[in-house]
């Protein structure tokens, strides 16, 4: 019958815009995309909020078992929900051509995005560089992409956004602290004075809820800074204006 592609918004079950929560009060099945990102509440205070039961789906689901979603979707009203928005940062462009070629109705309906509510560290949000993730270093993988994404977006004099790693299975969350760990780990390898202890960066967590936080500093004094509750994430700033020069000493 029809498939609703609703974000959630960043921090509580507050967040689903109105449109969204009258869809998903209207649905039969409720799936909840639980790997990208995470909600500042818990799943059953969004089971209150919308008087429905939630399906997780975790990537398997999402990436093999999508069909099993979009199929009931034929005869039914499926909502799958997405914590920020639908299509940014993880674009879930992969569920919405399956449906297309499955002939579902679909509406989408949007929310506010991480790559948007970044705006509030006040650095122009068109003077972004590429947008890159910092994966948990393992043994044996201990990928420099972040850092080079950084060293490219410098040249350029663009901002930077690394998003950090999420391993909702193993329960761990990447901090702002563990990022800058592991991009000086990258420079002292390097040597390339990319990403050096006394680079000025800002660290955000929280954006979205009330008790957000953002601080502004070198890498070493925000390393040892404790952000609190993920979700966190990094912006290396490029050149600055004075507008953004002024915004960013509110965080420093
Ligand atoms: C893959 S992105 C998910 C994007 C999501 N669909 C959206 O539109 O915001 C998830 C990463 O973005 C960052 N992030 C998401 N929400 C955040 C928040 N409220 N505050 C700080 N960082 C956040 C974290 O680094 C997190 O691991």
């Amino acid at each position: 019958m029809v498939l609703y592609l609703i974000g959630l918004g960043l921090s509580s079950a507050k967040d689903v815009t109105l449109k969204g929560l009258e869809a998903v009060k209207k649905c039969d099945s409720v799936y909840l995309e639980d790997y990208t990102s995470k909600l500042n509440c818990t799943v059953s205070e969004l089971e209150k909020q919308y008087g429905k039961k939630i399906i997780l789906a975790d990537r398997e689901m999402v990436e093999k078992k999508a069909d099993e979603i979009l199929d009931k979707a034929k005869d039914a009203k499926v909502a799958f929900l997405v914590v920020g928005d639908v299509f940014s940062a993880t674009t879930h462009a992969d569920v919405y051509m399956r449906a297309k070629e499955k002939n579902i109705e679909i509406r989408i309906i949007h929310n506010t995005s991480i790559l948007t509510a970044v705006g509030i560290v006040g650095l122009e949000l068109y003077k972004y560089g590429k947008t890159t993730s910092m994966p948990f270093f393992e043994k044996g993988f201990e990928p420099e992409t972040p850092y080079d994404v950084i060293k490219m977006n410098q040249k350029n004099g663009l901002h930077t956004l690394v998003l950090l790693d999420i391993k909702k299975d193993l329960n761990r969350l990447m901090t702002v602290n563990q990022a800058i760990e592991q991009l000086l780990l990258i420079d002292d390898r390097k040597k390339e004075g990319v990403f050096t202890p006394d680079l000025k960066i800002v660290g955000c967590a929280r954006l979205g809820s009330d008790d957000f936080l953002i601080k502004y500093g070198t890498a070493k004094e925000l390393n040892e800074i404790d952000f609190g509750e993920p979700l966190h994430c990094l912006v290396v700033p490029g050149k600055l204006h004075f507008v953004e020069e002024a915004m960013l000493g509110l965080w420093k």
